[in-house]
Order: C-alpha cells, then sequence, then structure tokens
C-alpha cells in the first residue's frame, strides 16, 4: 500500500511502533522494521549517546531496513543528555526520528540538515498545527484512547482523526486504539495515511519484554485500564493492578494537595521490573484500552501481513459492495 508516509519513511507498510519504554528495543524495532512496517527504538530507555549508539548498530546488525528513534522530551530536573542522544541519531544515519512530549523545535534544524524526517505525536489538533508550523514533517495524532499519555483534553480519534484531517496539510499517523486491518481501513477513511500502534505490538512474539506482560495484555479487557496523575496534569492510560488501585486511592484522598513524592513508589523506575522481571504488581505501567482487541501473540511478520491482508479484503469486498449499492 502507498501512501504519503510510506513514500515519506520508504516503507512498504503505512504501519508504525511507538516508542515504548523497556520495549522499544532493537529486538521490537528490527522486527517490525523486518516485516515492511517502521520500527522505533525509544531512545530514553538507553539514556546515554553510547547506549544509544549501540542499541542502533544492533538494529542496523538485525535489519537492513529503515527503522526510526523515538526522543520524548518530558521535563525534568536533571534531564537526559539530550544534544548527545540526537548527535548521536545524526551520527549513526538513522533517518526517521518520533518525537513525543515537548516542542520538538530545537531539535530540527539539527536532525533535518542531516536528512533525519521528523513525525511528532500529538494528543490534540492545536499541537498537530504547532508542529506542521515549525516544520515537522508528519504527526502522529494520538486519542484518548491511546496506551501512555493522552493529553488532558479527552478527545478520541473517532473525532480527533477527521478534526486533524479538516486542519493539517502534512502527512500524518493515527495512534490509541489501533489494532488490525479495521483501524487502519477506519483511520484511511478518516484522512490519516497510517497507523501507529503501542500496546498490540507488546503482544507479538518478538517483543522483548516479559511473557507476564504479553499475557496481561491478552487477559485484560477494553474495561481494564485507569487514567492515573490527572491532578498532576500528566495523565497516563495505564493497565489496572493492586499499585494503580492504590494510586488512584491516594489521588482521591489527596485531591489537589497531591504531589509527585506522594506517588512515586507506584509509578518511579518501575519498567524494569515489569518488562524484564515480570512483576506485574510492581507499579503502574502504559497500556491502551486496545487491550480489548488483542485475541493472540502472533509473529510481528504475522500481524502485520495479517492486517494488511485483511485491509484489502476490506476496502476491495465489504466497502466496495456499499460503494456499488
Ligand atoms: C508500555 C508503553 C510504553 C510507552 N512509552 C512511550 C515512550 O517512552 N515515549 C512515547 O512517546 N510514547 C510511549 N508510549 C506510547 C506509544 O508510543 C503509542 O503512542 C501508544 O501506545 C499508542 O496507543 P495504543 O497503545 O493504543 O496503540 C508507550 C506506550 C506503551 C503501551
Amino acid at each position: 500500500m502507498k501512501t504519503r508516509i510510506t513514500e515519506l519513511f520508504g516503507i512498504e507498510h503505512p504501519i508504525i511502533q511507538g516508542g515504548m519504554h523497556y520495549v522499544g528495543l532493537a529486538e521490537m524495532a528490527a522486527a517490525v522494521s523486518n516485516a515492511g512496517g517502521l520500527g522505533i527504538i525509544t531512545g530514553l530507555t538507553q539514556g546515554t549517546p553510547e547506549k544509544l549508539a549501540n542499541e542502533i548498530a544492533r538494529c542496523r546488525d538485525m535489519t537492513d531496513k529503515p527503522f526510526g528513534v523515538n526522543l520524548t522530551f518530558l521535563p525534568s530536573v536533571t534531564p537526559p543528555d539530550y544534544p548527545g542522544l540526537v548527535q548521536t541519531i545524526v551520527d549513526s544515519g538513522v533517518k526517521v526520528v518520533e518525537t513525543a512530549g515537548n516542542n520538538p523545535a530545537k531539535w530540527l534544524p539539527q536532525l533535518q540538515d542531516a536528512g533525519v524526517k521528523v513525525i511528532h505525536k500529538c494528543t490534540s489538533v492545536r499541537h498537530s498545527l504547532k508542529a506542521q508550523d515549525i516544520g515537522c514533517d508528519a504527526v502522529s495524532v494520538d486519542g484518548f484512547e491511546c496506551g501512555g499519555h493522552p493529553g488532558e483534553d479527552d478527545i478520541p480519534n473517532f473525532i480527533l482523526l477527521p478534526r486533524a484531517a479538516d486542519e493539517l496539510e502534512i502527512p500524518f499517523v493515527s495512534s490509541g486504539g489501533m489494532a488490525d486491518a479495521r483501524s487502519l481501513v477506519a483511520s484511511l477513511a478518516m484522512g490519516a495515511e497510517g497507523m501507529n500502534m503501542g500496546t498490540r505490538f507488546i503482544a507479538t512474539k518478538e517483543a522483548p519484554v516479559h511473557e507476564n506482560v504479553k499475557q496481561a495484555i491478552l487477559a485484560a479487557s477494553e474495561l481494564d485500564t485507569r487514567l492515573v496523575m490527572r491532578p498532576l496534569r500528566n495523565t497516563e492510560r495505564v493497565l489496572t493492578n493492586e499499585a494503580v488501585e492504590r494510586l488512584l486511592e491516594k489521588e482521591k484522598a489527596m485531591g489537589a494537595e497531591l504531589k509527585f513524592e506522594d506517588i512515586a513508589g507506584e509509578v518511579a523506575g518501575v519498567y524494569p521490573k515489569i518488562m524484564q522481571e515480570g512483576t506485574m504488581q510492581a507499579g503502574a505501567w502504559s497500556c491502551g484500552m486496545v487491550a480489548g482487541l488483542v485475541y493472540d501473540i502472533p509473529s510481528v511478520q504475522e500481524l502485520i501481513d495479517r492486517i494488511m491482508g485483511e485491509a484489502d479484503a476490506l476496502i476491495s469486498q465489504r466497502l466496495a459492495q456499499f460503494s456499488a449499492a
């Protein structure tokens, strides 16, 4: 399938694997890229320029297809070495960066002068327009359904995507709640030129996470995510568990008094415990409502082939039948 997104990134299928902390390692990104999508290494999981350079080299050993790096810009007392990470990306010859969080304007000249295409993840139309204004090449429009940080507007993709299509000139992909061929075809119908998936890619054979994480997604329904940290205006959609319910109790009890320190035990440093050790009650971890649409743990190749095959049938058979009527 050809879209402005496949052309922009030089990929076969308009399917992107979004950056995911402690999931977006070389194995994940290479599997997605080898299957014709765009795999993405999560920069902050590596943390230092040296480790990121090593992870990019490992990924290159596993695929000769294009892959990207996610750079998430978070407000932080001791920020990561962003200049070093950006320079590493440029030096390594990676040609796609997915930015998220704060405005990436500061880094665009350095990246784009080196031929890197930048796709910025946005949870609103106004942020998408801002990304377009500052010169981003594409946008990933992340609806309220998404795993991770949906922002504070709570607009689901059935509204957000057509609104983005009405306003944007640069190409965009849908993100949040995407799982299968229906997601892709609906996204195309609403004006997107591809889709980004997070949660769905964790439940694959190649995802480099503990089996307990995959089974938790498989067992979860669309009712099992919760929004945490809303009082801090840092809302995150996570899979519910004991730690999450405890955190929500604290939020309720403390109201406007709540500070990050009060919930640090439930959210800080929990990713290695969950993703690597499989200690599922260790804390809050991002997961989308789309867990309800995950029924199996296929290989990435099987997943992407299935999506593309069924998308073709949806368009040429199911939709064509209505068009003829
Ligand atoms: C476990 C997990 C970790 C994530 N970590 C990041 C991250 O570090 N940076 C980022 O930009 N997005 C992160 N995301 C968001 C994804 O890139 C993607 O936008 C989101 O998962 C899309 O929604 P979906 O899960 O419904 O597919 C994460 C998502 C999950 C599920």
